[in-house]
């Protein structure tokens, strides 16, 4: 193997530790307490881990930590009104609702109901047209902890060319937005592309989020390139399952000069990044200065 494996975890826990200190100094010199609302219905398996290791992470970093359980038959109108609610919590400087929401709830209008000020995932689309005219927004968390890492690889990224592959509204097109403002010369590749290997051969940055175990090869990745691999797939390995990502790592290590694995990479970078939203949601709401490293 020849690339450096970048290591997302230990990334993780130094924005972890930037962002305790940062709420150590909000509450000793500001005497603010920044809090994160989480609001889970249902009873989505996936989801639940999410919102325990937030809860756990965000009292970890010295934050308050509002939780709200509510059962799959929640109504839109109850699901609106306790949104209503946090958007009017001085003590509340992020919320988050979790997704998938159940299928009767429609997610854009109760995504868009969020004040876009708390709207620490990035997702309102207020903070998606700021974004995309390169404004100040909340940044999505995964694209948000990508653009970390990269930034910490190579410093500047103004004339790479990025290519990245998948154009969801979570990952792929906020991870554009977000290297166009690095001046990268970026592409958005997807299941349509015509020759996907030619296209990632031109890349000095892949970004892989497609959802697609193993689709990048080795032999797609042009030699030296920075390979973020944002995927999480479960597969089946012998009689046991394994988390493999977008990228055949083993192939995709031996070509790249940097690569992040799975598990370990990207992975941690989400909520690492969620607790430095909430910080910074909590600066701005103050009109405080907001804490360096941890935005866009
Ligand atoms: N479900 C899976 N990932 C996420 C995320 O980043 N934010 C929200 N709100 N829901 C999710």
């Amino acid at each position: 193997m020849t690339a450096t494996v970048i290591d997302g975890q230990a990334f993780a826990a130094t924005v972890r530790e930037k962002v305790a200190a940062h709420v150590a100094r909000l509450k000793e010199e500001n005497g603010i307490t920044p809090g994160l609302a989480v609001v889970l219905v249902g009873e989505d398996p996936a989801s639940q881990v999410y919102v325990r290791s937030k809860h756990k992470q965000t009292v970890e970093a010295g934050m308050a930590s509002f939780e709200f359980k509510r059962d799959a038959d929640l109504t839109e109108a109850e699901l609106l009104a306790l949104i209503a609610k946090l958007n009017a919590d001085p003590k509340v400087h992020g919320i988050l609702v979790q997704l998938p929401l159940p299928p009767h709830l429609d997610s854009d209008l109760v995504i868009n109901s969020i004040d876009p000020a708390k709207d620490v995932d990035g997702f309102h689309i207020s903070n998606v047209g700021l974004l995309g005219t390169g404004q100040k927004a909340m940044v999505p968390c995964t694209p948000l902890g990508c653009l970390m890492l990269l930034r910490a690889q190579h410093g500047s990224l103004s004339g790479m060319n990025a290519v990245v592959i998948g154009r969801s509204n979570i990952v792929g097109k906020p991870m554009a937005n977000l290297l166009l403002g690095e001046s990268c010369t970026v592409t958005i590749a997807h299941s349509r592309t015509r020759d996907l290997p030619g296209v990632v051969r031109q890349a000095d940055i892949v970004v892989a989020a497609v959802g697609r175990p193993e689709m990048v090869k080795g032999d797609w990745i042009k030699p030296g390139a920075t390979v973020i691999d944002v995927g999480i797939n479960r597969v089946p390995r012998g009689e046991k399952t394994a988390l493999v990502g977008d990228v055949d790592f083993a192939s995709a290590a031996e070509v790249a000069g940097a690569i992040t694995p799975v598990p370990r990479g990207v992975g941690p970078m989400t909520i690492a990044c969620l607790l430095a939203n909430t910080v910074t949601a909590c600066c701005r709401a103050h009109g405080l200065p907001e804490p360096e490293g941890l935005t866009a």
